[in-house]
């Protein structure tokens, strides 16, 4: 089966200060990896290259079939529609509901003319009304994204990547802003919906009881040599 992530020796230096050295991780299907290390180690780096919202020095990286290291332009946006994203800072648009919110999961698919009206296909709607009461948001689909607790942010977040049928969710400290409780919360969501969906996730944390406890395998960061 094709790995949902596979990374090889990725490197990456920011003025001369090598901050990924030949990094290298697979994350399979259904399988919830924690990246775990202390602030300055590299992960937001190696999240950022990994959807190449920054650009690697070197090294491959594989989302399913998708060389994400050779693409550009059109070819990358489509690969970059594989992939899933919640971050530390709440990642929504704001002033929209939950319910717009995870429909712009289907974005890709959506021609441009009905986002612009707002309208979506029904099957669409069903979808991500379906994905809003997985994570236990059904009665929020029409409140306004920053009047939701930073915890149900994370949850509109995780319903926007099963709508957009992601093969991988890439967190960056998703549970960082969040209370003990809520935290909790949202990582075992987020282990349970790499289950269902067969979704590799990777998620860096930098608390390692919370790892233990949620991930499936854990993947040290440790400080680069410079
Ligand atoms: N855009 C950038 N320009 C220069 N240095 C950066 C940039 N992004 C990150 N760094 C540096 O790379 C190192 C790793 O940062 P980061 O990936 O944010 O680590 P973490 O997410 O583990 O806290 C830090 O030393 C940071 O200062
Ligand atoms: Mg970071």
């Amino acid at each position: 089966m094709t790995a949902s992530l596979r990374v090889r020796d990725l490197c990456k230096s920011y003025d001369g200060v090598r901050v990924l050295d030949r990094f290298s991780v697979d994350v399979e299907p259904g399988e919830f990896v924690a990246l775990l290390g202390p602030s300055g180690t590299g992960k937001t780096t190696l999240l950022r290259c990994l959807a190449r919202l920054a650009d690697p020095d070197a090294g491959e990286i594989y989302v399913g079939s998708h060389a994400m290291h050779l693409l550009s332009g059109r070819a990358l946006r489509v690969a970059r529609h594989e992939i899933g994203f919640v971050f530390q800072q709440f990642n929504l648009v704001r002033r929209r509901s939950a319910l717009e919110n995870v429909l712009t999961g289907r974005l890709a698919d959506v021609s441009l003319w009905r986002v612009i009206a707002g309208r979506f296909p029904e099957a669409d709607c069903r979808a991500a009304f379906a994905a809003l009461e997985r994570v236990g948001l059904l009665d929020y689909a029409f409140q306004r994204a920053d009047q939701l607790s930073g915890g149900q942010q994370q949850r509109v977040a995780i319903a926007r990547a099963i709508v957009q049928r992601s093969h991988l969710m890439l967190a960056d400290e998703p549970v960082a802003s969040l209370d003990p409780a809520a935290a909790e919360s949202v990582l075992a969501l987020l282990r349970d919906i790499a289950r269902e969906h067969r979704m590799g996730v990777l998620c860096s944390l930098h608390q390692p009881v919370l790892a233990e406890r949620f991930a499936d395998r854990i993947c040290e960061m440790r400080p680069s040599p410079g």
